[in-house]
């Protein structure tokens, strides 16, 4: 860390993402930032990204044909204008990606842009640029060296955030509720600071941990999420957490995903015996949406009892396997799969969290100064099920888009800002029982995954909250009495944001997109508005909508 002396900032970035990064370095070189990640800077969803980036970059591609791919995925529930902006805003960011030193695939056959698309699931062209499979690595490690070239970014890494500072006033005839600074955890020394902002982003990534099975990396467990709701702002769509249909199956590889761009140039599901089963659920087949393949997969391992499937691409040439997935050819080697020769076993396992934290078109929260972005934010682009490389997309524009409000924002402020009350240590001591955490995570991420996982009943849902509720009384008496660890704030965060998921799902009775619920197997094209939890202590802003 950097700047400790002064902890005021013009912005508290939450998070070094695709998201945070990418509005870090878009602010002037005047305006002070702080960004903080709870680990190495580089950790996050973003560095393991693969297939790519969505954007129209061919002339035989459009706008309308992206727009009415999302659309589509989204099974009725994206709202068409945040969609529209965000596909316009593409060609544009990864220019900016570009300009800042991303090297994307350029080998042949390349579309008039000069790159190498791919193609992945519900896409109707090829327009997924990429860095061979390691696209998420390529844009990390580039946007985290460029920080170099900001003269006034101040770095907290390992430090993690505890919860928002926030406070009420009187705006004319209203109440409003506002957010001016944060408190961290610096996790080695285990001290509380607390950090003041006149603008706080919360780009803290998903919430796949709360699964017991994911894709995701271990800092996945929705703080921003938890921390945004604790604090009075709505929360929308958590119901929608996508399972990626294809991670490696082995007691080693932790869910190492095989990426969809593997079945986009043509890799194929086949059962055991070597039967091709998807172009019975859907004409698209390896290519239907992932809530499709993911369902498809999980009621064949079901219906034959099964561990996994397996998916063959070694029909293809060996040197091209070689060239568009070294990643992936790799570390299946290294656990004894040879991907040009034979099918990798896969299964399904949680990826990706659709819903979270709502957002305008400026991505502003309902606190005045609490912006959220990234995989955090619901913005209204993922609808019911998100498309495969909408996401990194969906961090880089809604970073422009903040950074313009943050910039307007700081224009015309006026006050100063309140001092934030420093942490109460007084009541707390170190905790003898730190089995209690670790239980209580392995408890958790189990019954979700199987009660709250691809296939929901009604039953399956109250099973989980009443074990949910169980849990967070447990752990907020543990949080009033020990000194705050790590691991005890992912887990509090992680028991809150399950509590959202299962909320959400019992709420829609319907089964639409990710959500899928035995008890309401069918669409009602009467539930078209997505699911909107509002907290206890919301108080709405200027026009409530
Ligand atoms: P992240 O990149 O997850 O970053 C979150 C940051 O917040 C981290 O720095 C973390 O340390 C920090 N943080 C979290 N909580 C706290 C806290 N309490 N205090 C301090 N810091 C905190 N999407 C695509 O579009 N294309 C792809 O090809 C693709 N492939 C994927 C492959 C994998 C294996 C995975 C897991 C995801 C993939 N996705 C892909 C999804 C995409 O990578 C993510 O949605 C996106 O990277 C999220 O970026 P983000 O900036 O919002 O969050
Ligand atoms: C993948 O490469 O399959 C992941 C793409 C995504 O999640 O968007």
């Amino acid at each position: 860390m950097t700047g400790q002396d002064n902890l005021t900032f013009d912005v508290l970035i939450i998070g070094s993402g695709a998201a945070g990064l990418s509005l870090a370095l878009r602010m002037p070189p005047d305006v002070r930032v702080a960004l903080v990640s709870k680990r190495e800077l580089t950790e996050g969803n973003t560095l393991y990204a693969q297939g790519g980036i969505s954007a129209v970059l061919d002339a035989r591609d459009s706008v309308d044909s992206h727009v009415a791919d999302t659309l589509t995925a989204g099974a009725g529930l994206c709202d068409e204008e945040i969609v529209r902006m965000v596909v316009e805003h593409g060609p544009d960011n990864i220019r900016w990606l570009f300009e800042e030193g991303v090297e994307f695939t350029r080998s042949p056959p390349t579309g008039d842009s000069g790159y190498h698309l791919t193609r992945e699931g519900g896409h109707s062209h090829r327009r997924v640029v990429h860095a061979a499979d390691a696209t998420g690595h390529a844009v990390e490690t580039t946007l985290v060296r460029r920080l170099d070239t900001h003269p006034n970014v101040s770095v907290f890494e390992h430090h993690i955030a505890v919860d928002l500072a926030t406070g009420e006033q009187q705006a004319g005839e209203r109440p409003m509720r506002s957010c001016h600074g944060a408190y961290l955890l610096n996790i080695p020394s285990g001290r509380v600071i607390a950090v003041s902002a006149h603008n706080v982003v919360l780009a803290t990534g998903g919430a796949s941990k709360v699964y017991l099975y994911t894709s995701n990396p271990d800092v996945a467990t929705g703080d921003g999420i938890a921390m945004a709701w604790r604090a009075g702002c709505r929360v929308a769509n958590m119901e929608f957490i996508q399972f990626h249909p294809t991670c490696l199956y082995h007691p080693e590889a932790k869910s190492f995903l095989i990426s969809e761009a593997v079945r986009g140039e043509g890799g194929r599901l086949l059962l055991p015996d070597g039967t091709r089963f998807m172009p019975e659920f859907d004409e698209r087949a390896e290519l239907a949406p992932r809530d499709i393949v993911a369902r498809a997969i999980d009621h064949e391992m079901k219906r034959l009892g099964i561990d996994c499937v397996y998916l063959d691409i070694s029909h293809k040439p060996a040197h091209e396997i070689e060239r568009l997935f070294p990643t992936i050819h790799s570390r299946c080697l290294e656990l004894g799969f040879d991907m040009r020769r034979e099918p990798l076993p896969v299964v399904p396992a949680a990826h990706y969290t659709c819903g979270g934290i709502k957002t305008d078109r400026e991505a502003r929260t309902d606190l005045d100064g609490l912006y959220a972005i990234g995989e955090t934010a619901y913005t209204g682009l993922h609808g019911a099920n998100r498309m495969a490389s909408n996401s990194l997309l969906e961090c880089l524009v809604f970073s422009d888009v903040a950074r313009t409000d943050i910039l307007d924002r700081l224009a015309a402020r006026r006050d100063p800002l309140p001092v934030i009350p420093p942490w109460d240590e007084s009541r707390v001591t170190d905790s003898d029982e730190e089995v209690v955490v670790s239980h209580n995570w392995e408890e958790l991420r189990r019954f979700m995954w199987d009660y709250v996982g691809i296939v929901r009943s009604n039953k399956r849902l109250e099973r989980a909250r009443r074990r949910a509720n169980l849990l967070r009384h447990e752990i907020s008496e543990y949080y009033g009495n020990f000194r705050v660890t790590n691991d005890l704030l992912e887990l509090r965060n992680l028991v809150d944001v399950a509590d959202l998921i299962i909320q959400c799902a019992q709420r829609r009775r319907e089964s639409r997109g990710l959500h899928y619920n035995r008890d309401f197997p069918d669409r009602d094209d009467n539930q078209t508005a997505p699911t909107i939890l509002i907290p206890d202590n919301y108080v709405p802003r200027q026009s409530p909508d």
